[in-house]
């Protein structure tokens, strides 16, 4: 079976766009970056987008484009015993995705409240009730899954970048509209003050600044989804001769650009209102319903949120579906469809005992987290660092940085830029940065 390809390299830029903006960047980076000394976070993070972000991502696209497989089966052709590096890439995808497709359910079921109603009440009492209902977050979570199902069973090209080709312009047309309105709130030089300004007094001791990083780490990884696999999978449907160096420095633009405006938009919305940003769930679910709510003309604003908030989901979980598919269409000879019908099957299960989590299942605690937690944790913290280290190992050492950067040049087309620093970042700097992280952020 010929293995399909992306229409252009166009179309592989705005699908991995997608796929790195997420939730990550509307209801992580604002808070983050916020209440990590601002500007102070802002430097750090974008030091370590250059120095660690773009270096993986372009690892992870030749390894996917030079093998023209799997994640798994990417690393198992470099190596017939590294096979676990892609693997834990795909575990971590099922993972993500439990959780990732309960909160897009969630994201759904406010876009459908506000479609029907103008206001929803106290913010906190509808959400709290709605989460822990038993039934009602399972079926918007399995409509989510269907979604994702729906789009990555049309295929690559006619599934996953057409729709990213549809949604990603509306994303970032609707983000800048409700920025623009969000700067013309009282508030709003509160909110772009606890963004853009660097607030020292976070940095009071050496550990502090060692917080920041790990946090600025972790979002790094995160936000360009690094770590996963799913770089690999859709590298491995680019053409030969796209250049992978642009590509390394336009995705992290597009999601830091958009990352950037999620802030713009949502933190003066907040403070204007006189409430305290926070991060996840209560931000989206909480905060900002209850900003809705009291301004006028909110619930439109609240509409067009949601839509956002969903496509930004959307367009994250179809990458990691489309990387545990592509492994049962590469091994088994999987007809695409019984192969995404599979995996999302799996996830969804897996995403019904999260739900239940914060409900009915909440008294079930493993390492005194809920399952919901524990599934967060186990991406955030362990899958996604385990990933990327040993993918810097992989590729510069065991699959060798000539053959690496061969890879990167396109044969010799688009000569590397800064090789030895590359070469550099890839066998040491990548590696140690992301150990000692990890061990940080596991004490
Ligand atoms: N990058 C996505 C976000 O910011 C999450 C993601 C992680 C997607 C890993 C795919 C792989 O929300």
């Amino acid at each position: 079976m010929k293995r399909e390809q992306w229409s252009s390299n166009m179309g592989f830029l705005l699908a991995a766009a997608g796929s790195a903006i997420g939730l990550g960047n509307l209801w992580k980076f604002p808070y983050v970056a916020g209440s990590n000394g601002g500007a102070i976070f802002l430097i750090l993070y974008l030091i370590l987008l250059i120095l660690l972000g773009a270096p993986l991502l372009l690892t992870e696209m030749a390894v996917g484009r030079a093998t023209r497989l799997n994640a798994i089966d990417a690393c198992k052709a470099i190596h017939p015993r590294w096979g676990f590096v892609g693997a834990a890439g795909v575990v971590g995808a099922f993972v993500i995705l439990s959780y990732y497709s309960v909160i897009g359910g969630w994201v759904l079921k406010y876009l459908f409240a506000y479609l029907r109603h103008s206001s929803l009440g106290d913010a906190d009492t509808y959400y709290t009730g709605f989460i822990t209902k038993p039934l009602e977050p399972v079926l918007w979570h399995l409509l989510f899954a269907a979604c994702c199902f729906g789009i990555v069973a049309f295929g690559v090209s006619k599934g996953i970048e057409r729709i990213s080709k549809i949604f990603l312009p509306v994303l970032l047309i609707t983000l800048i509209g409700i920025g623009g309105y969000a700067l013309t709130l009282p508030g709003a030089a509160q909110g772009l003050r606890f963004l853009f300004l660097p607030d020292f007094s976070h940095i009071q001791s050496f550990s502090d600044l060692g917080t920041i990083l790990v946090q600025a780490m972790g979002q790094v990884f995160f936000s360009l989804s690094i770590g996963m696999g799913t770089l690999i999978t859709y590298g491995s449907y680019l053409d030969k001769q796209a250049n992978l160096q642009k590509n390394a420095v336009m995705i992290p633009l597009f999601d830091l650009i958009i990352a950037l405006l999620a802030g713009i938009a949502i933190l003066p919305c907040v403070f204007s209102f006189g409430l305290e940003p926070s991060a996840g769930s209560g931000l989206l679910f909480r905060s900002l319903p209850y900003v809705f709510d009291h301004m006028t003309g909110g619930r439109w604003l609240a509409i067009a949120f949601f839509v956002l908030v969903f496509i930004a989901a959307v367009t994250s979980a179809i990458s990691l579906l489309e990387s545990i598919a592509a492994f049962f269409i590469d091994r088994l000879h999987w007809h695409r469809i019984s192969a995404s019908g599979l995996a999302t099957l799996c996830f969804a299960l897996i995403g019904v005992a999260n739900s239940l989590s914060m409900g009915v299942w909440s008294d079930f605690t493993l390492f005194g987290m809920s399952l919901f937690d524990l599934m967060v944790f186990l991406s955030d913290n362990v899958l996604m660092p385990i990933g990327g280290f040993f993918l810097c190992i992989l590729a510069s050492r065991i699959w060798g940085f000539p053959k690496l950067l061969q890879e990167i040049s396109s044969n010799g087309t688009y000569p590397v830029r800064f090789p030895s620093i590359l070469r550099w970042i890839l066998r040491w700097m990548a590696p140690a940065m992301i150990l000692v992280i990890f061990f940080v952020s596991l004490f």
